[in-house]
């Protein structure tokens, strides 16, 4: 039988390629309305309609400073309705797939943070994130929560696509320089969903990293975005020059919510449940901007 798999949040960036790349893997249901997830009886009421083997959950509050000032939103979204989820998945016998963040960390960390690594969050946002991971864990669904960072896609909002708009705009750029990460995109996190769905006894489930691999800073990655848009058909509007981006220190760009300085996820449990290395992040940059640059001179 086909499976259904139900997505939550298709209509952000990474549901929307969530959509995508399940759509050969069983039957996708992607509600067109938006089935609010702190509305626990239009959840029921949608798991009860369609039945779904899978609950792959890309739903949340992801505005991080606004959090600062909607701790309610923020939790209602990311911690009650991801335990709600969890909850009616056990009672239904559907297997749940969720996201989590690289911002449940301190960023005090000097290597690669591993899945049984402290968490600390910083921010509202990050303790947010952790409060329905531990839900869901409790629930008693089976379940997979991937923890990434630094997301960028084709579709929504990301800090990728803000960069490109300003190398367009603007002569310089200043960004800061020294918080680390990896920059993470939707195609890599779904590509992994796509293999659990798929072989779920494969990838037993609980908490993994996902991300690529190596690291980098917002600044080297906006330098390195910039250039390589530049280089192609995309440069044409292009204002300003990798040269023209400025590093900056955290403390000249405050931002209410606090960030983790040092984010970078260590792949290795993945790696090992997949038997596939994870990607370096600059050759999933590279291939993404490939795309657009195609795209753009079509
Ligand atoms: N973006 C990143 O850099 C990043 C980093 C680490 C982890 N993550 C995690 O990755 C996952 C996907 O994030 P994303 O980047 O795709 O974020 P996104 O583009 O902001 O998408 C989130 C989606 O969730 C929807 N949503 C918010 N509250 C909802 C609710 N109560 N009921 C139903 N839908 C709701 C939003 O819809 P509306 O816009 O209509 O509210 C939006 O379409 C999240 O779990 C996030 O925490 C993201």
């Amino acid at each position: 039988m086909e499976k259904h798999i139900l997505i939550l949040g298709s209509r952000g960036q990474l549901g929307a390629q969530l959509v995508r790349a399940l759509a050969m893997s069983g039957r996708v249901i992607a509600p067109a309305e938006r089935l609010d997830i702190t509305d626990r009886a239009a959840l029921e009421a949608a798991i009860t309609a369609y039945r779904p083997q899978w609950i792959v959950n890309a739903a949340a509050y992801t505005a991080v400073d606004r959090a600062e000032d909607e701790r309610d939103q923020a939790f209602a979204a990311n911690g009650t309705a991801v335990g709600d989820i969890g909850a009616l998945a056990k009672r239904h016998g559907a297997r749940v797939i969720h996201f989590s963040t690289d911002y449940v960390f301190d960023g005090q960390g000097t290597r690669p943070y591993r899945e049984d690594d402290a968490t600390g969050p910083q921010g509202v946002y990050g303790a947010s994130k952790l409060d329905g991971e531990r839900r869901l864990q409790e629930s008693g669904a089976e379940h997979w929560i991937l923890r990434t960072g630094w997301v960028y896609g084709l579709y929504g909002n990301n800090f990728l696509r803000t960069m490109l708009k300003l190398a367009r705009e603007r002569e310089a750029l200043k960004v800061v320089a020294d918080q680390h990460g990896a920059p993470t995109p939707t195609t890599l996190l779904a590509d992994v969903t796509r293999r659990i769905v798929e072989q779920p006894d494969a990838v037993a489930g609980g908490l993994y990293h996902v991300a690529p691999r190596g690291e980098t800073t917002w600044h080297a990655y906006a330098q390195r975005a910039i250039g390589l848009a530049g280089e192609g058909v995309m440069g044409k509007n292009f204002k300003l020059g990798p040269a023209q981006v400025e590093a900056i220190a955290s403390t000249a760009y405050p931002t209410k919510a606090k960030r983790p300085m040092y984010s970078v996820l260590s792949t290795a449990k993945i790696e090992a449940a997949l038997g596939v290395e994870m990607p370096d992040w600059d050759g999933e940059l590279q291939r993404f901007v490939a795309q657009l640059q195609a795209a753009a001179g079509f």
